[in-house]
Order: C-alpha cells, then sequence, then structure tokens
C-alpha cells in the first residue's frame, strides 16, 4: 500500500474507489454488522499535536476492521522531545505497526516521517499544509448533501469562510476539487488570512471561478456550501496575533436566513471556537436541517475506515470475514 500524504496524489478514479468502499462500511460503522478483516494488525496512532475527530475516528476506524490501534498523544510523550529524528522514529515505530496514521505541527513533516517508515503513513494534518482525510470526508459529505437535491459537486459554488491562510482543511479541500468543472468559489478572508496564492494558482489552472473578499454578508447569496473554519490560534505568533480576528465571520441562524440560500448547506470541519469572543457557528443553528458538521464527522470513520482497507488491501475480504454482532 501507499503513502496517503497530499490530496495531490488523487485522481476522480482514485476518489470514486475510496467513495465505493466508504459506502460498504456504512453497516459495519452502524453496528449492523462485523468483520475481522484486520484481526491481528496494529495501527500506530501518533498524534503530535490535540486531536478529537481524527485521532479517535481513525483509532475507531481501525477497530471496527478488527485491528488493534497503539497511541502515541503529544511530543511530550515521545522520544522527539529528546531530539531523535522523524527518520529514526519512523523506522521503529513502523516496526510495530502494520499501518501509521500522524499528526504533526510542522509542515511537511508526515512526508519526512514516511521516507522512514517500512509501512504506509497517512496524513492527519501537518501544520498548515494539507489535511488530506478531512477533505475526502468533506468531498463524500458534500456528494451526499447535493445528491439529496439532485445536484452535483461539477458546476457547485462553494464559499470558503475564516482563517484561509492557515486552514490545512479548506488548502486540502480547494486542491481536491481541482478535479471538478466550473466550481464556483468565493474566499471570504480578512487580507491577511488570505488562501494561499499556490491554492489560488491550482483553482485557476482547473478553470474554476474564485472571489476573493473580506465580507461575509453578500458573498453567500449564491452559496450552496457555505464551509467555515476556525481562526487556527495555533499558528500565529502570538495569541494577541490570532484574537484580533476572533469573531470577525460568524454565522448564526438570522445572519443564514437574511444571507444563504433557503438550503445552503454548512460545514465546518470543526472543532468550532464556540468561546463568547469567536462563536464563528452558533448554536442556535444546530437544529437546521442544513448544518451537515456532524454529517462530516461521522462520515470521517466510513472514509477512514476505506482507506485502511484499500491501503492495506483488504477491501475484497471484507465480507468474508464477517462475525456475528453479539450485543
Ligand atoms: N477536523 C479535525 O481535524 O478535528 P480534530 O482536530 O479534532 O481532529
Amino acid at each position: 500500500g501507499a503513502n496517503i500524504l497530499s490530496v495531490k496524489q488523487l485522481d476522480r478514479d482514485a476518489i470514486g474507489e475510496i467513495f465505493a468502499v466508504a459506502d460498504r462500511m456504512e453497516p459495519y460503522a452502524h453496528r449492523r454488522k462485523r468483520t475481522k478483516v484486520l484481526e491481528g494488525a496494529i495501527l500506530g496512532n501518533l498524534f503530535f499535536e490535540p486531536s478529537t475527530r481524527t485521532r479517535v475516528s481513525f483509532g475507531c476506524a481501525f477497530n471496527l476492521l478488527g485491528g488493534m490501534v497503539r497511541e502515541t498523544v503529544g511530543l511530550a510523550s515521545s522520544s522527539l522531545s529528546k531530539g531523535e529524528s522523524l527518520f529514526d522514529t519512523a523506522r521503529v515505530l513502523s516496526s510495530y505497526s502494520d499501518v501509521i496514521a500522524m499528526r504533526h505541527p510542522d509542515a511537511g513533516s508526515v512526508a519526512e516521517f514516511a521516507k522512514g517508515s517500512r509501512v504506509p503513513v497517512i496524513n492527519g494534518g501537518d501544520g498548515a499544509n494539507e489535511h488530506p482525510t478531512q477533505a475526502l470526508l468533506d468531498l463524500y459529505t458534500i456528494e451526499k448533501e447535493l445528491q439529496g437535491r439532485g445536484q452535483g459537486i461539477d458546476g457547485m459554488h462553494i464559499a470558503m469562510v475564516g482563517d484561509l491562510k492557515h486552514g490545512r482543511t479548506v488548502h486540502s479541500l480547494a486542491k481536491l476539487l481541482r478535479l471538478y468543472k466550473n466550481i464556483r468559489f468565493t474566499l471570504v478572508s480578512p487580507p491577511e488570512l488570505a488562501m494561499p496564492d499556490e491554492v489560488i494558482a491550482i483553482l485557476d489552472d482547473a478553470g474554476h471561478q474564485v472571489v476573493v473578499t473580506d465580507r461575509l454578508e453578500g458573498s453567500l447569496s449564491q452559496a450552496d456550501i457555505c464551509y467555515l473554519t476556525r481562526i487556527q490560534e495555533e499558528r500565529f505568533p502570538s495569541l494577541e496575533d490570532a484574537r484580533q480576528y476572533r469573531g470577525r465571520f460568524r454565522l448564526n441562524q438570522s445572519i443564514y436566513t437574511q444571507h444563504c440560500k433557503s438550503n445552503t448547506v454548512i460545514m465546518h470541519p470543526l472543532p468550532r471556537d464556540s468561546r463568547a469572543e469567536a462563536n464563528e457557528l452558533d448554536n442556535d443553528l444546530n437544529e437546521n436541517p442544513s448544518l451537515a458538521i456532524f454529517r462530516q464527522a461521522d462520515n470521517g470513520v466510513l472514509i477512514r475506515m476505506a482507506l485502511f482497507a484499500l491501503t492495506l488491501g483488504v477491501d475484497h475480504l471484507l465480507e468474508k470475514y464477517d462475525a456475528p454482532v453479539l450485543w
């Protein structure tokens, strides 16, 4: 199996295959079926940066396939903090594991680690660079949400809002959307937190229409998808630098009713910053049927199960190793 380091590796065929396997994971994820297809396999789940969804859903996805998970959480609990290199760490840990999922604060670090690894490495987020599995679960969610309305990804209008400079989820999702046709992007951020030129160049090359603005109101009236992001405080030189942007772009039910289409899909990779000063995505939207944020998180399990099955080459064995559900 190959590493999954960047969405740049993926084409439409690969995405179609991943989504088809993800669909087949649904009965297992929802406990209607059980499989032992990865019984005896070990996932090395290395998270050198905080995470709720990515770490736990990688772990649960592997468990749901019958495998075991060995976790390393935090830089301080690893000998990286004693000056050991990513290469040596990878050489050692890859002999203990069959596949590794890794998050690290530095851009490029997961690719660096993969050079030393003897087993496939999946990028769970490397600094402000990429978060390819998030982009896949986001795209999968977009496809499902739009399907319900008789729409496809080609020709859609997506607004990306917030800290587009540091948000690795929007970097990966935008790059992945290069593979589709005639997408309209409205990129809403303070000018200092704009989408990197490299990403905009990829969208231009793909023939997409890109509008850049620092105003939320007025930008959403045509959007099929509104994808909000958190101000990524941990990537700024200081908390003070970051906090000047808190609360700059907020979506709540009243703004949604006034400025969005009646069924604009609301997305956010989460975590949303729910502290009063930030509150970028208000709790008063929680019952709005177009709020897809928890469906995104749920779909993360299906996508990660599919990636493990494909990476380890057991996707065709899935049903063969079914086991009874006893609870
Ligand atoms: N979306 C996401 O990556 O969430 P976590 O940081 O909680 O893993």
